[in-house]
This record gives structure tokens, sequence and C-alpha cells, in this order.
């Protein structure tokens, strides 16, 4: 029985798409518990490349059943659109897919004031999905979850109160238009029809799995960089992507949890404002990006790009209890002569002990780097690792000392079989 939780261990789009895919062939279940539609999970199978935002990135097999978590904030726009592409391509999706009754539902407004947060001068940077002003309502007590569909009256009741308030902010704050409780209502009543097949207590499907000796694969979305709480706050986004997040997003207690799978991408990149110590500006800066084809599987926005910062993936490692890793990208450092990997942080002279919870000081926080040899090869058609040149297993012994985990998975290539399984 193995229940895996798998995390990004920097700032999103460390490659958990691929990994999943890999990794899953060997769970049953696959289940998202966090987050919602601003993920960006991408899947290269053969030439054809899927971008998944709130399915979880198992449905691509054929085996494993997926769950959609009560963690989770769901857009029925963006759940109906996904299905329909997946149903397209020839996906089955009903019958496979569960979904929390317990998920809180992203409204209009939630969309709305998002964009409308974005105008100020202290812009995120975010997907614009929603997701923070919908994570604000279900912790103040007034969201509207998927069980809410259930009861028409209640749910415009629900609908009602809270428009009250939205359109006081939209219109005397926001200076936005309004929105009307009706059209809302019966949008999302048409949404109940269509994804009502797909509720149900995964709580419990969940666990009466585990306990009938299934595995399931926790999918996390974003990284650990931006959790609510452990990441570079307010430059985050409002969930708790780490480790500890999985159970209560699903259901799933901590007593059944047997491992935390880490995703490290083999340099860093983050899309979105913030503090990013070993950032590459300019020429640096560009040619990873170009290289590793860094723009943003959601919004499309360049990513800002930089070298690998051991002593974050540390802090990473600690916070979510890793046990493996997969590195992924590796291929994309190929054509540099050298390599440089941040091991510490100094701040006003001194190397810091720990990693710094003011953005402030982590935005003033000088990289310590030591360089390393670059292989200077392509190494995307390798499939052993004893067939990677020397300077590469340097890499990968340095970082696996240096952040203490031990790498399981190393990734060459987007597709499928551009990967290197290490033994255990
Ligand atoms: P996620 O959000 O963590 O699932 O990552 P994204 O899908 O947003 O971004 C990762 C990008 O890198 C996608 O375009 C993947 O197809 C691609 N990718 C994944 N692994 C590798 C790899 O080892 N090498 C290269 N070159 N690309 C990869
Ligand atoms: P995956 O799962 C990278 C970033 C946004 C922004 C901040 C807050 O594909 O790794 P939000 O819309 O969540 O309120 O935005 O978080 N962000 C991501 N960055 N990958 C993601 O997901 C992200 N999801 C959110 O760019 O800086
Ligand atoms: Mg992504």
């Amino acid at each position: 029985m193995k229940v895996t939780v798998l995390v990004g261990t920097q700032w999103g789009d460390e490659g958990k798409g691929k990994i999943v895919d890999i990794l899953c062939e060997n769970y049953d279940i696959v289940a998202r518990y966090q987050g919602g539609a601003n993920a960006g999970h991408t899947i290269k199978i053969n030439d054809i490349q899927y971008v998944l935002h709130l399915i979880p990135s198992g449905i691509l097999r054929e085996g494993p059943l997926c769950v959609i978590g009560n963690g989770v904030v769901i857009d029925p726009v963006a759940l109906l659109e996904e299905i329909d592409i997946l149903e397209k391509a020839g996906i089955k999706v009903k019958g496979r897919l569960f979904i929390s009754h317990n998920a809180h539902l992203i409204m209009p407004y939630h969309k709305l004031i998002d964009s409308l947060n974005e105008r100020g001068s202290k812009k995120i940077g975010t997907t614009g999905r929603g997701i923070g002003p919908c994570y604000i309502d279900k912790f103040a007590r007034k969201g509207i979850k998927i069980v809410d569909l259930l009861d028409k009256k209640s749910f415009e009741a629900k609908l009602r109160s809270n428009l009250a308030e939205k359109n006081d902010l939209l219109k005397n704050y926001y200076h936005s238009s309004e929105m009307d409780v009706e059209e809302i209502t019966e949008q999302y009543l048409r949404f109940d029809e269509l994804i009502d097949p797909y509720i149900s207590d995964t709580a419990r499907l969940l666990n009466e799995s585990v306990s009938s000796g299934k595995s399931v694969l926790l999918e996390g979305a974003q990284g650990a960089l931006l959790d609510v709480d452990f990441g570079t706050y307010p430059f985050v986004t409002s969930s708790s992507p780490t480790s500890g997040g999985a159970c209560t997003g699903s259901g799933i207690p901590p007593t059944r949890i047997t491992d935390v799978f880490g995703i490290v991408k083999a340099y860093t990149t983050r899309v979105g404002n913030g503090p990013f110590p070993t950032e590459l500006t300019g020429e640096a800066g560009d040619t990873l990006r170009k290289w590793g084809a860094e723009f943003g599987a959601t919004t499309g926005r360049p990513r800002r790009c930089g070298w690998f910062d051991a002593f974050l993936v540390k802090y990473s490692v600690m916070i979510n209890g890793i046990t493996n890793c997969a590195i992924t990208k590796l291929d994309v450092l190929g054509g540099f002569d050298e390599i440089q990997v941040c091991t510490g942080y100094k701040l006003g002279g001194k190397i810091l002990k720990s990693f710094p919870a003011d953005p402030r000081r982590l935005e003033e926080a000088e990289p310590v780097y030591i360089t390393m040899k670059g292989w200077k090869q392509d190494i995307s058609l390798i499939r052993n690792y004893d067939d990677l040149p020397p300077e590469t297993k340097e890499y990968l012994n340095f970082l696996e000392s240096e952040c203490g985990i031990k790498i399981k998975i190393i990734s060459v290539g987007p597709k499928r079989d551009q990967t290197i399984l290490q033994p255990d």
C-alpha cells in the first residue's frame, strides 16, 4: 500500500505533469489536493502535447482513477472545457473522474476581482483564474461549495448574499460593472447538470481504496515556494502545495501517507512577481528561457529563469519531508560551458543560516555560487545513467549531497521515453 505525495520543490512548473504520467503506471488512483486551474501540467505523448489544469495527469493513462479533492477550487467553465478536450481526443473521463462534493466553486466574481486586483501597483502577477478570491471566501466561511448546487433555493440564497457584498465592492471600490444573481444561478445550475455524474464523497472513496490495498498518488500543483505559509509571501498562491496540504486537501490522514516525492528542475524558474535570488537577467536568462522553452503553460507568460538554487531546494526538502526526487530538464543545460549552483545566501556580509521569511531580505540576499564544468553535449537521447557524461553525473551528485536528496528519475526531454530510471 503506497500513498505518495508528489510536490513541486521550487516555484512551480518543475515538470510535475510529465513525472506524474511516468509514475502513475504504478498507482491505482491519482488525486489533486489544492490549487485550481492556475496549474498547467504538460504531458507530451509522442508528438501530442496535453496541458491539464484541473484534471489529474493520470487521466492520460488507461489504468488509474482520477480524483479532484476537496482542497481544489473548481472553475466549472475550465473543468467542462478540459473534459471536452480530453473526450474529443478519445480519452475516457466519465466513470474515471471523481470530484469532491466539498470542493469550493470559483464564481465569475472571483475571476473578475482577481484581474481587478492585478490592475494596481502591488501586483502579485497571478494567473487571473480567481484562485485567491475563491480561497478568501472559503476561509471567510462565505464560499459556495459543489454540494450547495444540490438545492437550487439555498444556492441562490447564498449567491444573493455573496453578490450583495461583491457588487458593493465592484461598484464602489473597483468602479467596475455589477453582476446579476439570476444570470449566474442559471449558468451554475446548468453546470450542475453537466458535472453531476462526477461528484462524490472523495474522502471516503480515497480512504476505502487505501483500506482495500489500493495505492494513491497525490499530485501537488504549484510548488513549495508558492505555498501560502512557507513560500515567498505575499508573492505566493493562496493554497498549501507543500506535502502537509495533501492531507487537508484530500481527506487522507497523515498516518496513511507513506512517502513524499519531490520534483526538482535542473535550474530555477518563476512566473509572476516576487524575489528570485538566482535570477539571470539579460542574455544568460534569455538563453535559458529559449533552450528550456520557458513560457507559462496556463498564461503563456515568459518565465523568469536562473541557476539552480540548492539553498532553496534544501529548505523545500525540509518542509515537505521529501524522500525521493525526480530531476527534470537536465537536457536544457547541455549548451553551457559552465553551470552555477547557489549554495547559500549572503546578507550584510554574513552567510544566512536559514531561508529568509521577509521578502525584502530575500530580495537583497546575494547568492553564493560554486561553478561547475558543463558537459556541452546533447543528452536527450541517453536512456542509461552509465551513458551520461561524467560532468553531468558530477552535477547530479553535487545536487544530491547539497540538497540531501536521492534522485530516482532523470528527465532528459519532455516525452515519456526521455526518462532515465534509477534502480532502488
Ligand atoms: P508542471 O506545471 O510542473 O507540470 O510543469 P509545466 O508543464 O508547466 O512545465 C514543464 C515544461 O517542461 C513542459 O513544457 C514540459 O513538456 C517540459 N518538460 C518536462 N520535462 C522536461 C525535460 O526533462 N526536458 C525538457 N526539455 N522539457 C521538459
Ligand atoms: P503549476 O501547477 C507556476 C503563480 C502565479 C503567481 C502566483 C499567484 O503549473 O506548477 P495565483 O493565480 O495562483 O493566485 O497566482 O503563483 N502560479 C504558478 N506559477 N506554476 C503554477 O502552477 C502556478 N500557479 C500559480 O504566476 O506568481
Ligand atoms: Mg505548470
